[in-house]
């Protein structure tokens, strides 16, 4: 039995207008190469330069930071220079002296002896057919000479092509050149006749076609997907990559304005250089040109607490504390003050009336986290106070004042459809929520309608609640095919083109039917239970197959024991820990990166010696015990086949209807409605055969929404497709 109830003439809560925004995250190369329109790879000659501070390991490609975090590091150096190749008898090699700028750590000096030099680009240089590319150089020499830029084939034959004259010390060299055929796997290629010794300080390659148009600007295509989901925000520039693994590979908002060959290149965590020319003012500059607000997140002055973190002294702190008030100044202060002038010589005099939210660091927790946070909270909320401020745990509970909490998860479908209700018992009086990255990860790496099913399950639940949750963002954004660091990742491309994963069009169905209220309703569903099964993990690591497990063992310190542990490497990262401490039990689930706490800390009379534990585990549901007394007894929260949520445009005169079925069953759904409807709705649904079903380059539309005209009218039955997000729209007088 199906049905939905729904009283439009009763509000629940206003439509929170930033509810779906953007998180963008220099990961998996969605800068350089990606969003970022830049056409050339190691265009500074800085790929392989280690971060200070950390030790490199060159037989395992390793680098080690102070704290011992081990991160990859392969800059395709062993082959030579990343991106770049000699041909015909020219020669070059990397030189850290005279560089163009204190910023720049190399210069590539050349001797061309009649052949040339060229750079694949990030898995080729891709150019069209009638279309205009600008390159520029930095280049020396001392004695004059000609040097050619132009776009070629892999074999050299040229496209289009421009002759400096080149002489004397560093000097700019620009043109624009247009290419006379299509080929995604070009080069920029730069030769000469001249033996002599010409030093190259910085290089680049932008298509003319830009978003908006802008030098250094974005690839219009991505923007123009990132904007058909109807974003209110983007928070940026991450993630992790906020925080960094060490001092050095933290993110300063400083390195990353002004000249872009003037910028410091930084050392992302997720393993490759950005020249930082995707930087503050290019953040703030999309946020005006696409009309949304703009929500930075800066170190707080630590480093990432899941890569052995660096907790920085009162003097760093207070450094990172001053660069994110430069930051905010340099947004937000008129031209004739230090920081906005700086802004004003970056080509914006006016003030950016974008920026309105500050993150306090990126998944930072713990003591530590609450003190950094205070220090930054208090001292920015006094001078800034018109900013809305965000902490990354809830550090309200410390007895701390917090505006809004962002909450992170990755985890499985599964966990996404069982926990639409997750914020319906949230305190209203209490904090808000920003939920700031969320993807179905576990079982959906390249992304797939089983993910976009759970993700839009659960954001049924935050719509009914978007009175406390008035903001989300899914991650990550990108992924350059080449370089994954992570999966999924909502929009996918190579050099040239680009496809989105089912969760990408899910979004847009939801971003793009808002209404104003959400009204109130009901829905009557069938569910599914949620079966688990797996093995115990005794507390010295022994797998204990069986349903029960029972030990007499010391309970002192922090005792865990977890059970329903179906793996703990690879897909499968889900398992359940009984926790006993200081005389208090609680349960938590762990599955992908998310722990959801299932049974709450209670008082449970022990906390150490020798005590008899037993566990009983069933299908859906588990008994704990200690010393022959049950401390939790608790059955797992089922999976509702159908969840929904309710608005209303006042404008359009529309109900909306989200209706979510993740059952493999199609279903017929009694809507009743207090509206008086006219007789036919449109209703857009997002399904396919399998739940596996995803898109790809070769088939990029094998999973995305199309639109019905169907019958409808106050009290009707409508067929939902099995494993399909939909959206109705109803017309009502
Ligand atoms: O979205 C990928 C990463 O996940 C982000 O960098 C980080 O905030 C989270 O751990």
């Amino acid at each position: 039995m199906y049905s939905i109830n729904i009283k439009t003439k009763q509000k629940l809560t206003d439509v929170s207008k930033s509810l779906y925004g953007l998180f963008f995250e220099d990961i998996n190369r969605a800068g350089d190469g990606g969003l970022y329109a830049e056409l050339l790879r190691n265009r500074a000659f800085d790929d392989g330069i280690i971060p200070e501070g950390c030790k490199y390991d060159s037989e395992n490609k390793l680098i080690t930071s102070e704290t011992g975090w081990a991160s990859s590091f392969d800059c395709y150096e062993g082959e030579g220079i990343a991106a770049w190749e000699c041909h015909d008898g020219t020669v070059m090699k990397l030189t850290d002296k005279d560089t163009l700028n204190s910023n720049r750590r190399r210069a590539l000096e050349v001797n061309f002896n009649g052949g040339m030099i060229t750079n694949d680009g990030f898995m080729g240089v891709p150019v069209e057919k009638g279309k205009q590319y600008r390159f520029y150089m930095f280049a020396k020499t001392t004695v004059a000479a000609e040097v050619t830029a132009k776009l070629c084939s892999v074999d050299g034959v040229s496209y289009g092509d421009h002759t400096f004259s080149i002489n004397g010390g560093y000097t700019k060299y620009e043109c624009i050149i247009t290419s006379t055929e299509t080929d995604y796997n070009a080069r920029l290629a730069l030769y000469s006749d001249s033996s002599e010794t010409i030093v190259i300080g910085f290089t680049s390659l932008f298509p003319v076609d830009t978003y908006m148009g802008r030098e250094n600007g974005l690839r219009k295509p991505l923007v123009e997907r990132l904007l058909k989901l109807n974003p209110a925000f983007l928070r940026f520039p991450g993630g992790c990559i906020v925080e960094g693994f060490s001092k050095e590979t933290a993110y300063r908002f400083e390195d990353s304005i002004g000249p872009v060959w003037e910028r410091k290149p930084h050392w992302l965590l997720w393993s490759y250089m950005t020249t930082n020319g995707l930087g503050y003012h290019e953040y703030l500059q999309f946020c005006e040109d696409a009309g949304i607000d703009a929500m930075y997140v800066f170190n707080c002055g630590m480093t990432c607490q899941g890569r052995n973190a660096d907790y920085f002294d009162e003097n760093l702190i207070e450094e990172f504390y001053q660069d994110a008030v430069h930051a905010i100044l340099y947004a937000t202060a008129p031209a004739d003050t230090e920081w906005g002038k700086k802004r004003a010589e970056n080509g914006h005099p006016e003030p950016f009336t974008v920026l309105k939210y500050l993150e306090i660091g990126n998944e930072n927790w713990g003591t530590e986290y609450n003190k950094r946070y205070k220090y930054f909270y208090e001292k920015l909320k006094k001078e800034f106070p018109q900013f809305i401020y965000i902490s990354t745990d809830h550090t309200e509970k410390s007895g701390l004042a917090t505006e809004y909490v962002d909450e992170h998860f990755y985890s499985d479908p599964i966990f996404f459809a069982a926990n639409t209700r997750m914020y319906d018992s949230l305190d209203r009086n209490g904090v808000s929520i920003y939920c700031g990255e969320y993807a179905a990860t576990i079982g959906c790496k390249e992304g797939n309608l089983y993910a976009a099913l759970g993700e839009a399950a659960f954001l049924t639940g935050i719509e009914r609640n978007q009175d406390k949750v008035t903001m989300t963002s899914y991650a990550p954004l990108f992924q350059n095919v080449a370089y994954k660091a992570w999966e999924p990742d909502m929009i996918i491309f190579n050099n040239h083109e680009d496809y989105a994963i089912p969760s990408y069009y899910m979004l847009e169905m939801f971003g793009n039917n808002r209404g104003d209220y959400v009204c109130e309703y009901d829905v009557v569903t069938e569910n599914d239970r949620r079966i688990e099964c797996g093995h115990f993990t005794a507390p010295d690591g022994t797998i204990v197959e069986g349903k029960t497990y029972s030990a007499d063992t010391d309970i002192s310190g922090e005792f865990r024991i977890r059970f329903w542990d179906r793996g703990t490497v690879g897909e499968d990262q889900n398992h359940y820990d009984w926790i006993l401490e200081n005389g208090t039990s609680k349960v938590i689930h762990y599955n992908g990166w998310s722990a959801e706490i299932i049974c709450s800390e209670i008082p449970c009379g022990i906390s150490g010696g020798t005590n008899h534990i037993e566990i009983t585990a069933y299908e859906d549901s588990f008994k704990l015990m200690l010393d022959g007394k049950i401390i939790h007894e608790h059955t797992l929260g089922a999976i509702p086949h159908i969840t929904a949520v309710c608005t209303v445009d006042k404008k359009k005169k529309q109900l909306i209807t989200k209706l979510v079925n993740f059952s493999e069953n199609e279903v017929n759904v009694r809507i009743t409605t207090d509206a008086a409807m006219q007789e036919t709705a449109e209703i857009t649904s997002l399904t396919a055969d399998s739940y596996f079903a995803k898109n790809t380059f070769e088939n990029k539309n094998a999973v995305v929404p199309y639109t019905e005209t169907i019958a409808v009218s106050s009290d009707y039955v409508v067929t939902i497709k099995p494993r399909s997000v939909n959206v109705i729209c109803h017309n009502i007088d």
